[in-house]
């Protein structure tokens, strides 16, 4: 009897073990995620300019927005390490990284009204206004 239960305790050691190493595999290959190919944005696009002034109100908006329809993908702080990144085959890209702030607001309101899967087109779901503060918003990660 005494056997048994050392065995069992054993196993359950071992499974311990895996599960854990099995977390932290997860957690760097979500760090490690390819990069999407290039996706470059129509110079119509990069030229347009924001009609949306990014003032409280708008980046307050903006920010109830990314919440709701981005962060679980994007992360809080728009690293791209959101809880749903994990599962995609590639990268979500960094808004907090330089080479991401010399993107033209026209190019980020471009890249989210477009979508690219597994992204979703947000044409629908978000109004021209929503797009432009959701704008406003990711610029201030990048500070
Ligand atoms: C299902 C996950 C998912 C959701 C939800 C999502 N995105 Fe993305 N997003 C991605 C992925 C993946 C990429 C990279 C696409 C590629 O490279 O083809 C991306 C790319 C982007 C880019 C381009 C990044 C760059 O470096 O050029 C922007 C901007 C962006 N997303 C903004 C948003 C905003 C704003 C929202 C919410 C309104 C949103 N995304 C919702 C997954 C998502």
């Amino acid at each position: 009897m005494k056997a048994i239960t050392l065995i069992v305790k054993q196993v359950m050691k071992a499974s311990l073990v895996v599960c854990f190493m099995l977390f932290v595999s997860q957690v760097s290959f979500a760090q490690a995620k390819p990069k999407g190919s290039p996706w470059p944005a129509p110079a119509s696009a990069i030229n347009m300019k924001n009609p949306v002034k990014s003032d409280p109100v708008s980046i307050k908006d903006g920010k109830q927005l990314y919440i709701k329809n981005c962060k679980s993908c994007h992360g809080e702080s728009g690293k791209g390490d959101g809880t749903k990144a994990g599962n995609l085959d590639i990268a979500c890209g960094d808004f907090t990284l330089p080479a991401f702030a010399k993107s033209t607001d026209g190019e980020l309101y471009w890249k989210i009204t477009e979508g690219r899967k597994p992204m979703p087109t947000f044409n629908k779901k978000l109004t021209d206004a929503e797009r432009w503060s959701v704008v406003n918003y990711i610029r201030t990660l990048n500070k």
